[in-house]
């Protein structure tokens, strides 16, 4: 019995040190999706940018073309979804992520909603 005491309190203060915020976790996640960071493209605040620029020559006109990644800060949870847990694999320059957990996507979705007072 004398041994058992000591034993849960190095346990307890061992997962005090593993202990994250959902907000750390979603951003940890949205940093690294154990795929391509959301972040590369969506940006680090989630404010969308560019991310290719190209330029087509159009009636021997040349035409500047820019890809966006969109602002993703006021996206509903349900579009969120829809969007990485696609009903139909549509073609898109967007990775796929349907191997995340829905823990982890509403981690992602806490993060992405705490930015959207950011500048
Ligand atoms: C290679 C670049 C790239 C990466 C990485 C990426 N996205 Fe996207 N994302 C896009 C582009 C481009 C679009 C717009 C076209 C489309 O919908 O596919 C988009 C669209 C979206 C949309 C839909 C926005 C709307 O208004 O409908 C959401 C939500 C989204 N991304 C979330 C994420 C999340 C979360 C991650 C990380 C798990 C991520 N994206 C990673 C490029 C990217």
């Amino acid at each position: 019995m004398r041994l058992i005491i000591p034993l849960c309190i190095v346990t307890f203060s061992f997962s005090q040190e593993w202990f994250i915020t959902n907000y750390e976790y979603g951003k940890m996640l949205y940093n690294n999706p154990r795929g391509i960071s959301c972040a590369k493209c969506h940006g680090q605040k989630a404010r969308g940018r560019v991310i290719a620029k190209y330029k087509i020559k159009k009636h021997g006109k040349i035409i500047e073309k820019t890809i966006k990644a969109p602002n993703i800060r006021h996206i509903s949870y349900e579009k969120l979804k829809e969007k990485i847990f696609p009903k139909k694999k549509l073609l898109s320059i967007m990775p796929q992520y349907d191997y995340l957990t829905t823990n982890e996507l509403q981690a992602i979705y806490l993060y992405i909603q705490s930015q959207k007072d950011k500048k």
